[in-house]
């Protein structure tokens, strides 16, 4: 980085270069209010825009010249600084069409995971026209910068100039909130803000209606993999030198835990805005246990598979806890019995026929309770983790590997969650620690995994609205394929394979 000649900038960055360490103090912490508390901080003030942020992080700066603005924008950068085009493509405009007409970039319900920041709306609310007009101009401009800095690090207008002080950096996420800056530095805040878009929550929602639009899948959302396609801007986060390889592991067992429960607060959510009548919202419930039945299937699809919802009803989809499951196994085997019968008080709540809203609520905030607690427990805020990911990992995924009925009775979406997990616990971790003898065999049969679990999952189709969207896979050769690999067993016997390797490594 260089330095301006400012005497002022200076000092600043003397004062700023020498607050290295990242040692937090710990604040009290309670669940969900911390995204609720940032929320109506948020309310409050206005985003500033990658121009703004430029001025220093960016190598064109005038006054600093960091690099994250160059790493957003460059190849590596990923799609996020291409999700407003995406509202501009032929895709987006046959989805606002078969929704109504308009355009996808005047849609609140694209712009809210889209553009930038949490709700364009909020900034357009005005009463003044004149000075609504400016408003409305500068933040479309904004918006239309797409996921940028401020859609992970929050609305700046208050914190752009707070966060130059010398002591911002090892400062608490107790005083960030105030400001309105996101404390990333925290795993646990970290996945609840990618969680926001990639799982949903109650201001960004992918409704069954955007989905039979022509929206693609996202509910295979995986933080440790995903995160790893996020320009490493950052220099660590927490626990990361400790873990060494492990790293990746402790951020995939975050992400799981803070995925069912984001999934569960959307429960929650539906439970809250329910009146009589209504059906639970299709987008929380595994899609296959839907599209599977619209289909033929060999008559043995069912052999093996544990029943989980009623016969007749679809599943919620609970792919996390088909991994969180082992987590529990590993660190609180005793409490396994109120996981597994929260879990199913959810599933059997989301009802289609007998939908029990209130029933949900209660079942969904109690699940959230539990992963609040393990989240403590495997990142507590500003501590080193007593638990130890690296030691947990072998008996996570040979877990995970001996799992593939249930994994299947929960659907692919909790196979593909499988797949991910054996690729960032064995690969990421494991495989870079110290490669067992039979390294080679493994690594074929997860990438053999892989293939087959991508297959059905339909990953890498580049969709064509509509028509191929959901098409590709309900279409009857392809669920011929997906009956034969998945039902059919080829991904159980995978699994198996797998399992008799991790055995044979350790
Ligand atoms: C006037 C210069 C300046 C501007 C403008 C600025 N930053 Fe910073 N930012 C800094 C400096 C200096 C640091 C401290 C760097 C360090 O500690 O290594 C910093 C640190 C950060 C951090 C790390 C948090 C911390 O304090 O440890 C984030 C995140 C960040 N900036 C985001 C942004 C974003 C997003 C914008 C635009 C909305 C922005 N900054 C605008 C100068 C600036
Ligand atoms: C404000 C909403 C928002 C937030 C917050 C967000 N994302 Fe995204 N992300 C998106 C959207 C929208 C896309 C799709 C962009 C496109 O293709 O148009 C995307 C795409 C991605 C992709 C590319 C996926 C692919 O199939 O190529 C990755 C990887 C990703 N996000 C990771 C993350 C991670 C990790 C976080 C948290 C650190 C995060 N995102 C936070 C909205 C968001
Ligand atoms: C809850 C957040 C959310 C909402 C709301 C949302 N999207 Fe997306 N969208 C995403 C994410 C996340 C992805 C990336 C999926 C992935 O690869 O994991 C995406 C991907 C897409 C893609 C595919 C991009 C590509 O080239 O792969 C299109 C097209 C798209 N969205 C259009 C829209 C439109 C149009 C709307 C409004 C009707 C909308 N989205 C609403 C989160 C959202
Ligand atoms: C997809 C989410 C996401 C986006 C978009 C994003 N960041 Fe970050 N950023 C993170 C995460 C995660 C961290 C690591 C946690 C931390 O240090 O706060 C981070 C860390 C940082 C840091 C601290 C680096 C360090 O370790 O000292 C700075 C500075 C920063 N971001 C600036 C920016 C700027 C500027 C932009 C826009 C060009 C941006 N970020 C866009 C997620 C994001
Ligand atoms: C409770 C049952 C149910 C669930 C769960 C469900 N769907 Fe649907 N879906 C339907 C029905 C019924 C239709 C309308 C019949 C049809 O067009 O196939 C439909 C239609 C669609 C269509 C339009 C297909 C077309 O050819 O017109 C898409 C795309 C779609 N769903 C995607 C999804 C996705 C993605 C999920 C999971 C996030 C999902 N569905 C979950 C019942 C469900």
């Amino acid at each position: 980085m260089k330095r301006v000649s400012l005497a002022t900038f200076l000092v600043l960055i003397t004062t700023l270069i020498l607050v290295v360490p990242r040692s937090l103090p710990a604040p009290p912490r309670d669940g969900g209010s911390y995204k609720s508390e940032l929320r109506s901080i948020q309310a409050e003030q206005k985003g500033k825009g990658l121009d703004s942020c430029s001025a220093c992080h960016s190598t064109n700066g005038a006054i600093y010249k960091f690099t994250e603005v160059n790493q957003w924008e460059g190849e590596g950068g990923g799609r996020h600084k291409l999700s407003y085009a995406t509202l501009e493509s032929d895709w987006s405009k046959g989805i606002a069409e078969r929704l109504g007409g308009g355009s996808a970039t005047s849609r609140q319900d694209c712009l809210s995971c889209h553009s930038y920041d949490y709700n364009l709306a909020h900034d357009l609310d005005d009463s003044d026209t004149a000075e609504l007009e400016a408003a409305t101009r500068k933040q479309m401009k904004l918006g239309a910068q797409g996921v940028s800095c401020e859609a992970c690090h929050g609305r700046a207008s208050k914190w752009e100039r707070n966060h130059l002080s010398e002591d911002w950096a090892s400062a608490d996420e107790a005083k960030w909130l105030k400001s309105g800056m996101v404390d990333n530095r925290n795993l646990v805040n970290l996945a609840e803000r990618c969680n926001a878009c990639h799982v949903g929550d109650d201001e960004k929602v992918l409704t069954h209606t955007l989905y039979g639009a022509g929206h693609p899948d996202i509910s295979s959302f995986e933080l440790a993999s995903y995160l790893n396609f996020v320009p490493k801007h950052w220099k660590s986060l927490p626990n990361e030198e400790a873990d060494g390889h492990w790293s990746s592991a402790r951020i995939w067992a975050v992400g799981q835990v803070a995925s069912l429960r984001d999934n569960a607060r959307r429960v929650g959510e539906w439970a809250k805005n329910w009146s009589e009548g209504g059906k639970p919202e299709f987008s929380l419930f595994e899609c296959y246990s839907c599209h599977q039945n619209l289909m033929p299937k060999s008559p043995s699809w069912k052999s093996g598979r544990e029943q989980l919802s009623e016969a007749g009803e679809p599943i919620w989809n609970a792919s996390n806890w088909a991994m969180v499951k082992h987590l529990v196994t590993e660190l609180s085997k005793g409490e396994m019995m109120s996981w597994t019968n929260s879990v199913k008080e959810v599933m059997s709540a989301v009802s289609v026929r007998r939908p029990d809203p209130q029933r949900a609520a209660s079942a969904a905030m109690a699940l959230e309770g539990m992963t609040n607690r393990l989240l403590d427990q495997i990142s507590p805020y500003g501590k080193t983790a007593s638990v130890d990911m690296g030691r947990l990992a072998p008996a996570l995924l040979k877990g995970i590997a001996k799992d593939a009925r249930y994994q299947m009775s929960v659907g692919p979406r909790a196979a593909e969650q499988a797949y991910r997990s054996m690729m960032v616990l064995y690969s990421w971790g494991w495989a870079k620690a110290s490669p067992p003898g039979n390294h080679r065999a493994l690594d074929k049969a997860i990438n053999e995994l892989g293939e087959i679990v991508l297959k059905f999952s339909g990953e890498g189709n580049q969709y064509d609205p509509l028509q191929q969207a959901m098409q590709e896979s309900l279409n009857r050769e392809d669920w011929k394929l997906n009956d034969e690999v998945f039902w059919g067993g080829k991904f159980a016997e995978k699994m198996q394979e797998i399992a008799g390797l991790l055995d044979a490594a350790s």
